[in-house]
């Protein structure tokens, strides 16, 4: 087979690499990829959200399966242009990435068809929106922008002050854009959180490994909060009995939901959990892989990743075989210096060879790129989150002790 991935970042390596080790796959291709992804598929220079192009270049190449690993182009309908042509495509159409695109529709689905979530009250009028802060007594308040806002558009209010500030920054301002347009006020929720994400063909959602992301930029859970900083898999607080509750009350019901709804699930179903003192509920969906959370699941599967994505696609996925491994998984992000806000690119990245950690004394140890690129032969900064160090043991704390141990090596100025 002849796949394309669309996307450039250390999710759509971890895929890339995921579909390298297909006996299936002739040839990989990634639109616009990143110097890692270099290193064994061919990157072409289309941007994510140049349908009419990606569209042309599978026809003109004979892909057989596309990817798409990033939610903006899901968003936005790409799967829709690719399926009108007739190509084959990994990803939920547009009218089922509405489940990522808009928290009102999200949170309106799972009143619906009672799906555990916080919660919450949806304005499209600001001064409603403020009469209703004016009216809480409980604080934190949690605020979401309706629309895709590049993964910040939550605030976390813990007054009354803070959340008409954050009304006024969402809704008046428009600090992101037309995503505030409409805003979802929600009752704070406590408890560990977990991500589960899910193959999907429609009918049928088959959950992955479970992981645990960390946001905060800094060790020692500090910092500001960031797209992730670091995951590990499996979630020690998914256990097989949370799982059990999760299936029956959360995956099961979301996938016969968005069918009902007329826009069944296809792709990659990503449930944003949190375990809460009344039981797990969902704090959000995401319509694709996560980001880093792909890095630390895909090297557990076992079984043919692109068999999987295929069978997505054609509605086959209970005929395909797959598990994954009783082993751990760890992450961890190397980030330029000032991410998640401004950051320079460009910085010039030493201790790598072909990609890897050039004296890496690890085998379980491998680096997936997330903003590298190269320029005249040199490797160099291109994104906040530059690269991660991916280790797979035994038990966690190996899996940690060996993501450490050679991440040192990996250097650029302001690297942290
Ligand atoms: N790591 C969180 C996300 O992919 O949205």
């Amino acid at each position: 087979m002849k796949v394309l991935i669309v996307g450039s970042g250390g999710r759509e390596h971890a895929i890339a690499w995921s579909v390298a080790k297909s006996p299936k796959v002739d040839k990989i291709f990634c639109a616009p990829g990143n110097a890692g992804i270099a290193e064994f598929a061919e990157c072409v220079n289309i941007g994510a959200m140049e349908f009419d192009k990606l569209v042309a270049f599978a026809k003109e190449n004979a892909i057989d399966l596309t990817i798409i690993g990033m939610d903006d182009p899901l968003v936005g309908g790409v799967v829709d242009a690719f399926e009108a042509e007739g190509l084959r495509v990994f990803g939920p159409r547009k009218n089922a990435a509405i489940i990522e695109g808009s928290k009102a529709f999200s949170k309106d689905l799972m009143k619906k068809y009672n799906i555990p979530t916080a919660a919450f009250e949806t304005f499209d009028d600001a001064q409603a929106a403020f009469d209703y802060i004016n009216s809480l007594e409980k604080f934190p308040a949690v605020l979401k922008a309706d629309g895709l806002a590049l993964g910040k558009g939550v605030l976390i209010c813990q007054t009354k002050d803070e959340a008409l500030s954050g009304i006024q920054e969402i809704m008046v301002d428009k600090h992101f854009g037309d995503a505030g347009n409409t805003i979802v006020v929600e009752e704070f929720l406590t408890g560990p959180e977990v991500s589960v994400l899910s193959f999907c063909d429609g009918k049928t959602c088959i959950p992955m490994i479970s992981s645990q992301d960390h946001k905060r930029a800094h060790d020692g859970d500090t910092g500001l909060n960031t797209g992730g900083m670091g995951v590990i898999a499996p979630n020690p607080y998914y256990t097989s009995e949370v799982a059990k509750v999760c299936e029956e009350t959360i995956f099961k019901p979301t996938l016969k939901a968005m069918e009902a709804e007329g826009c069944p699930f296809k792709g990659c179903l990503y449930f944003g959990l949190m375990i809460t003192e009344d039981g797990p509920k969902v704090i959000e969906y995401n319509a694709r892989f996560g980001d880093p959370e792909a890095q630390v699941v895909l090297p557990l599967l076992q079984g043919d990743f692109l068999k999987i994505c295929k069978a997505c696609t054609e509605g086959t996925l209970n005929d395909v075989d797959f598990s994954f491994s009783d082993k751990s998984s760890a992450i961890v992000i190397v980030a330029s210096g000032g991410y998640p806000q401004s950051y320079a690119k460009g910085k010039v990245i030493t201790g790598l060879t072909n990609g890897q950690i050039a004296d890496c004394e690890h085998d379980n140890v491998h680096v997936i790129h997330a903003g590298t690129k190269l320029v005249d032969g040199q490797l160099v900064t291109n994104g906040g989150r530059v690269l991660g160090v991916v280790s797979v043991s035994n038990s966690l704390k190996e899996a940690l002790d060996d993501a450490y141990s050679e991440i040192d090596k990996i250097k650029f100025e302001d690297a942290f």
